[in-house]
């Protein structure tokens, strides 16, 4: 009889970081002769890869784990995992074993390399595994070496965050800053090269603090310099740049390299200076209005992007009215909007004059509303221009058209060769919508 592979399936909630996880979740199960399944019904292993940034991210999980508790009804030899953010939160891997008792693995995101090796002990003897130590062996180095998915890629350079933003649980659950040996980092993107990869984007909660914790002193511009150097790639990517730690320097060194893209996201969560102080963010509007001057003169084009949270413990009316007049200043390309959700064991969480959710909704439609005025204006002026566009694949919604995106990080819609993905080709746009651009390819 033919031999049945092991399959498996991942969902992913949450950010970059977690994608790229998933990703090498992906690799380790490959490496021990998993394959993908088709669909969820099929699979003999089942990961969710979790968030917990925000309340909502987390009541997705249980809503999902509540459906998969009849397929393991139906199927006793399931194995469900549940990874990332959201276990490694204080008492919250203890919460799940009492809420979905049938959850045989619960996995930390700084321990991700134990998978194949819990998954064994599941099979060898079913019993519950909890693997959430806080300082974990991740090693990223260590795992097989990974797979090229298309033309693009995430390349992780520092994990952890030791900002403590007021309102973020991320710091808790992802821990300490640690850089990557730019070494590693290096190869990595030179292997990722060779396999097909045009696009790499560097991923760190604050990209502008890599290096500090590295014996070898480099910082993320002398990163910058180095990654632009491989042969072969076209275009660099960086996420997410914390506007306190975006020196002078970088602006610079940006502005002079040619792969890097001419796209910032720059999350600015609040216009007034008394909220950002209590966010402990570390900058002013002030500094962060300048250093938005200094992009735009410096870096010709260049689109800004952003993330704001509205309803932040003690925001008066007033406050919310700077954060407006900023977004206004500022000419956001888009930005990410949040209602704020109180996360236990931040500081933001017990502080007084939490902001009534009718309040909340209020505030976030009317920035909302501003913003898409705003970005519907920016993708208007670039109707007739033409644009380099990286093929991602047939579009979502249309999918007898392409999609893409600029350097700029707009997404364009166009019609053309399926055979194109992964090619970069030249659009003229020829209509804007809020969230995209229409275009057609330039004929040579
Ligand atoms: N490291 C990045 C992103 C962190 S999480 C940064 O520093 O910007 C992504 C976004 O989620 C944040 O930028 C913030 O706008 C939002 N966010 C984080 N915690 C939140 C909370 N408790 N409530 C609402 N939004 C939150
Ligand atoms: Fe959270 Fe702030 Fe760190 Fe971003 S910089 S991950 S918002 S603590
Ligand atoms: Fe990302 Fe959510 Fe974790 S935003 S770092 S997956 S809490």
């Amino acid at each position: 009889m033919a031999h049945k592979s092991k399959t498996f399936k991942i969902i992913t909630y949450g950010c970059q970081m977690n994608e790229r996880d998933s990703e090498m979740m992906s690799d380790m199960l490959e490496a021990v002769g998993y394959e993908h399944a088709q669909n969820i019904e099929e699979a003999d292993v089942i990961i969710f890869d979790t968030c917990c940034v925000r309340e909502k991210a987390e009541n997705k999980v249980y809503g999902k784990l509540g459906q998969i508790e009849k397929l393991k009804s139906a199927n006793p030899n399931l194995i469900i995992i549940v990874a990332g953010c959201m276990v490694q939160q204080l008492g919250a891997a203890q919460k799940l074993r009492e809420r979905a008792p049938y959850v045989d693995i619960i996995l930390g995101p700084q321990n991700l390399s134990e998978l194949p090796h819990l998954i064994q002990k599941v099979l060898e003897k079913r019993e519950t595994h909890i693997y959430v130590e806080e300082h974990g062996k991740l090693n990223e180095e260590k795992l097989p070496k990974r797979k090229a998915r298309g033309a693009q890629a995430f390349v992780n350079i520092i994990y952890g965050c030791n900002n403590f933003c007021t309102y973020c649980i991320v710091p808790y659950v992802r821990g300490r800053e640690r850089s990557r040996q730019p070494e590693h980092i290096l190869n990595e993107i030179k292997d990722l090269v060779e396999k097909g990869v045009i696009e790499v984007t560097l991923l760190g909660q604050n990209v502008n603090s890599y290096g500090k914790d590295l014996e070898q002193k480099v910082n993320f511009a002398e990163l910058l310099k180095k990654v632009n150097e491989i042969e072969g790639l076209k275009r660099i990517r960086y996420t997410t740049s914390h506007p306190r730690d975006f020196t002078p320097e970088l602006v610079e060194t940006i502005s002079g390299l040619d792969k890097v893209c001419e796209h910032v996201h720059l999350p600015v969560q609040a216009g007034s200076n008394r909220i950002l102080e209590l966010m402990n963010r570390g900058y002013t509007r002030e500094h962060y209005l300048e250093l938005v001057a200094s992009l735009y003169e410096h870096i010709p084009g260049i689109s800004i992007t952003t993330d704001m949270i509205v309803g932040f413990p003690g925001e008066t009316e007033e406050d919310f009215l700077l954060t407006l007049d900023l977004v206004k200043k500022v000419q956001y390309d888009n930005a990410f909007t949040f209602m704020y959700s109180p996360r236990k064991g931040t500081k933001a969480a017990t502080l007084p004059d939490q902001i009534p959710l009718e309040e909340k909704k209020a505030r976030l439609k009317a920035l909302m509303e501003l913003q898409n005025e705003i970005s519907l204006a920016k993708n208007e002026a670039m109707v007739d221009q033409e644009v380099e566009v990286l093929v991602e694949g047939p579009s979502k919604n249309n999918p007898n058209n392409l999609s893409g995106r600029t350097r700029t990080n707009k997404l364009v819609i166009f019609e053309g060769d399926k055979e194109l993905t992964g090619k970069l080709v030249p659009v003229k746009i020829t209509r804007a919508q809020t969230w995209q651009l229409r275009g057609e390819i330039c004929r040579a």
